[in-house]
């Protein structure tokens, strides 16, 4: 991954950060993070050739607000780098060229039109007027000498600002969120046209320097990792696999939770489609079960899962250990968010849930290789396409580790588990035999400890309740309900209750996230 030029994506705590960096890689070229305070050594050695400034939750005139420091601006200067700042980032930009920044009559968030004054540059071929995306309160009043007005709104006279003789860029709103509408062709400008870079960033490229990588990273090591059916431990998997081949161990924890017929595709996927000869299907499912006995309490269902799981996979490596000699290496599906999120807890934030899959790590005592941590998830998806991983998996929705241990609410038992999986297996497989599993972000079945009266033929029944849940969703943080046609939904809840034994009931969950979460426990 050497000698790429790259985007530098300067971080002042904004929420977007990432979201910029992601923007810049989606154009084609190589984009990383730094943190405020960047070297100007560091800078150089990534072969750095453009900089953009996020946003952040501090004001510029904040006493220890961050800041690059002169030497850091300097280097920029000297090597002509050109800079785009925006929000906070543009706020800095203006007091460090002697520009003012001031808090503005009122806070604005939310669309905007700016009418743009030079389209030559950063807003070449742009139409006169554009929607974008605002959230300061912050504003540049006066600006530094040299410098003119690119754009303005209504409660922002210097929404834009540029200084096309020192390649600085200021932009008050946010061109990386989707609702500022001609936002990557902003960036592409900037990144093609003003500071000249060529795409560099492609994932056939990703896999090849990924497998280099990892041989110097592994050596000769041996190297074991947990799969879960997942698109990104299986991914992983794979590039270790080209990388080091039946080095690698492959450790495929059947719990007991997965989805109808789930654990059987993964064996066979593994270990015939791939043909890797260390792949180990671990049936568990009893333990499991027997583990949980008696226990309704969510959040204790999950720490049961979450111990069980290391348990069992500590006891598999010891044994492999016996066989094969020492593991060096636990091998992660780890993307880029999940580092994030895991880094940067917020001390404010209130427990909601314990994720199982976090945790095995910090148990263990091998040095960790992570092959997919630079990724976010649709980059993910595209090296699984490059390397042929089928397309039902790489599609599939999310699931949780847990499984559905935490979608039958209340105590676990094998009846409720078989019935469950039946549930869900008519729901997915109406879903996509409509061709509409595409357009839900995550779509499942929760068996709830209710039972209710109904009649069929000419007897009363009394059975299960069970809950169809499907969101549409962006990031899981928030969710809104699918609006799934009631045909398909009258159809689905007809086929259930006739096809499983022990439900007579189906609802479905209309409720966004928040204020519920997407799954029930
Ligand atoms: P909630 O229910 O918190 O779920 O709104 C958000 C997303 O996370 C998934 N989820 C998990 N994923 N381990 C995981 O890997 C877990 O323990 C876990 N719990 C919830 C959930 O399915 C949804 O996509």
């Amino acid at each position: 991954m050497k000698n790429l030029n790259i985007v530098a994506v300067i971080d002042f705590g904004g929420q977007y950060t990432h979201l910029i960096a992601r923007r810049v890689r989606e154009l084609g070229v190589r984009s990383e993070i730094f943190s405020w305070n960047v070297t100007p050594k560091e800078l150089e050695s990534q072969h750095v050739k453009a900089i953009i400034f996020s946003g952040g939750p501090n004001s510029v005139n904040d006493i220890g607000a961050p800041k690059v420091s002169k030497e850091t601006m300097s280097f920029l200067e000297t090597h002509h780098i050109p800079i785009l700042g925006l929000c906070y980032g543009h706020q800095l930009l203006s007091q460090y060229y002697g520009g003012k920044v001031q808090q503005g009559d009122q806070k604005e968030y939310g669309h905007t039109i700016i009418e743009i004054k030079y389209r030559d540059q950063l807003f070449k071929g742009f139409p006169p007027t554009n929607k974008v995306w605002m959230s300061h309160g912050d504003k540049v009043v006066a600006l530094p000498a040299g410098f003119r007005i690119s754009a303005s709104s209504e409660n922002c006279e210097i929404a834009a600002f540029e200084c096309t003789e020192k390649q600085i860029y200021g932009l008050q709103f946010h061109p990386e969120v989707v609702h500022t509408e001609n936002g990557q062709k902003l960036l592409s400008n900037f990144i093609f046209n003003i500071a000249k870079l060529k795409k560099n960033w492609s994932m056939e490229d990703y896999i090849d320097q990924q497998i280099e990588a990892i041989k110097a990273q592994v050596g000769d090591n041996r190297v074991i990792i947990g799969v879960s059916g997942g698109v990104d431990s299986t991914v992983a998997a794979i590039l270790l696999h080209k990388s080091i081949g039946d080095k690698l161990h492959c450790v495929f924890v059947d719990h007991g939770f997965m989805r109808k017929n789930e654990p059987e595709q993964v064996e066979r996927f593994f270990k015939t489609e791939l043909k890797f000869t260390h792949f180990y299907r671990i049936n568990a499912q009893e333990e499991f079960l027997s583990a949980l006995k008696g226990i309704s309490d969510p959040e204790e269902k999950r720490k049961i899962v979450a111990r069980k799981f290391i348990e069992v996979f500590e006891r598999i490596e010891k044994e492999l250990e016996k066989k094969y000699g020492s593991f060096g290496f636990l091998a992660q599906g780890t993307i880029y968010p999940d580092r994030i999120e895991s880094a940067q807890p917020s001390k404010t934030a209130a427990k909601i849930k314990s994720h199982h899959n976090v945790a095995l790590p910090e148990k263990m005592k091998l040095k960790i290789v992570e092959p997919l941590k630079e990724l976010y998830k649709d980059e993910v998806r595209a090296v699984g396409r490059l390397l042929k991983v089928p397309e039902e998996l790489i599609e599939r929705h999310p699931f949780p580790g847990p499984g559905l241990s935490i979608r039958i609410l209340g105590e676990i038992t094998q009846e409720k588990l078989d019935t469950l999986k039946e549930v869900d297996a008519i729901f997915i497989e109406e879903l996509k035999q409509r061709g509409e599993y595409k357009n839900y972000w995550q779509s499942f079945a929760v068996l709830l400890p209710v039972k209710s009266v109904g009649v069929m033929g000419d007897s009363r029944t009394y059975e299960w309740t069970v809950v169809l849940r499907s969101v549409d969703s962006v990031d899981a943080m928030t969710a809104d309900w699918s609006k799934i046609p009631y045909e398909t939904l009258g159809f689905i809840s007809n086929r259930i209750v006739n096809e499983v034994k022990k439900v007579n009931r189906v609802v479905y969950d209309i409720t966004s996230k928040p204020p519920a979460t997407i799954e029930w426990e």
